[in-house]
């Protein structure tokens, strides 16, 4: 016979429990607990996966700090590139070369991958069986952005949106910064990956003509 482990006692038969209604439970929400008779050791790890959705245009130093920092909680992290519209028409690079300069960015990671996110988020998240939202949190004014989209998310079928504090080092500097800096000829290596800036200025001398000194 088997030694008795803890919680054996609350196992016991029918006789044991009291008769008559059950006790109202005090908590509004009830939670339905399952228990599983595979010993801890022998059950396989629960994989958990996060989508860190964003224009990434493009990836900078903080995105990456954000990735990283999310590796510590998820087992896997996707970098989605999505869509949005009130950046449409603004973007300086396409989505295809923003998600493959996300993949060389973050290859020194294991458990990252880089998608376009076609549609919407929610849907998206469905589709992978994510777990979560990742989103970084520079400010209070990013905050008052995100909090509307995570309760919108969560409407539509997402999982939870989970907010990481930027790292100061990060905090001040935007994608839209750092194009304005590399627009005007600024060094923004501090802020971007090494690839980042060398292909900001291949497409800045595409698409922006001098200033005229
Ligand atoms: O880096 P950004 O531009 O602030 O990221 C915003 C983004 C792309 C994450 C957001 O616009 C988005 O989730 N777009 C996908 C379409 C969608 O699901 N929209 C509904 C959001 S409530």
């Amino acid at each position: 016979m088997r030694a008795p482990r803890p919680c054996d006692a609350k196992r016991s038969g029918p006789a044991a429990r009291p008769s008559g209604p059950a006790p109202q439970s005090r908590y509004r929400h009830r939670v339905s607990v399952t228990t599983s008779t595979t010993p801890p050791q022998e059950r396989a790890p629960a994989r958990t996966l996060a989508v860190y959705p964003g224009s990434f245009d493009p990836i900078t130093l903080g995105h990456v700090d954000v990735v990283t920092r999310a590796l510590t909680l998820f087992d896997r992290v996707v970098v989605g590139v999505a869509h949005n519209p009130a950046k449409a028409g603004r973007h300086l690079l396409g989505a295809e070369e923003r998600a493959e300069l996300a993949r060389r960015s973050l290859a020194h990671l294991a458990g990252v991958e880089v998608e376009l996110v076609p549609g919407l988020l929610a849907d998206y998240c469905r589709a992978r069986g994510a777990t979560a939202i990742v989103k970084g949190m520079r400010s209070g004014t990013d905050l008052d952005a995100e909090a509307p989209m995570a309760l919108l998310n969560r409407e539509l079928g997402a999982p939870e949106t989970v907010f990481l504090v930027a790292d100061p080092a990060h905090a001040h500097v935007s994608s839209s910064h750092v194009k304005d800096i590399a627009s005007h000829g600024g060094d923004v290596s501090p802020h971007v990956p090494h690839c980042v800036a060398r292909a900001l200025a291949q497409a800045l001398s595409r698409t922006v003509p001098p200033v005229p000194r």
